[in-house]
């Protein structure tokens, strides 16, 4: 069973939706609730695509000091530039990794697309080595399409 109960997190967001928050708000929710699942998600990061580059609207966990990225670079840019999802189970493998501190030993991220447009990003950094299963980011993805049609 995956940790994150995905349609509980795209009920509320949704709950949000109705009224009325804000991009700002529902993409700090949609951080914090998916942090609030816990381990193995420990810091949950919302990057959206503002022409080539990556900016980060919103975050739940530790701070990052990579506040922009461009297209290309890191994890994150890479999934942009290649228009594929990422799922590194070990960051030390991984030669162009952004390291935003010395704890985290893997990372997920999951694209957020209307039709073939890419939006932004849902960037998961964990501490624990190779912890998101298929069943695992298929969860995160409902969030990333939720996120797609509210925003
Ligand atoms: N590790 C990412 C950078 C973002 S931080 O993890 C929040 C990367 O390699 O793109």
């Amino acid at each position: 069973m995956p940790v994150l109960e995905g349609d509980r997190i795209v009920a509320a967001l949704r709950g949000a939706f109705v009224h009325e928050v804000g991009r700002k708000a529902l993409l700090q929710q949609a951080a914090a609730r998916i942090r609030a699942a816990g381990s193995p998600y420990t810091s949950v990061y919302l990057y959206m695509l503002h022409g080539e580059e990556l900016i980060l609207e919103a975050f739940d966990g530790r701070e990052t000091d990579h506040t922009v990225i461009p297209v290309g670079r890191g994890v994150c840019g890479t999934a942009v530039a290649t228009g594929q999802d990422q799922n590194i189970g070990d960051v030390t493998a991984v030669a162009n990794y952004l390291a935003c501190n010395t704890f985290t030993r893997s990372e997920l991220v999951v694209l957020i697309r209307r039709g073939s447009t890419i939006l932004g990003q849902i960037d998961i950094d964990s501490d624990q080595v190779d912890p998101f299963t298929g069943a695992e980011e298929a969860e995160v993805k409902k969030v990333a399409d939720a996120l797609a049609v509210l925003l």
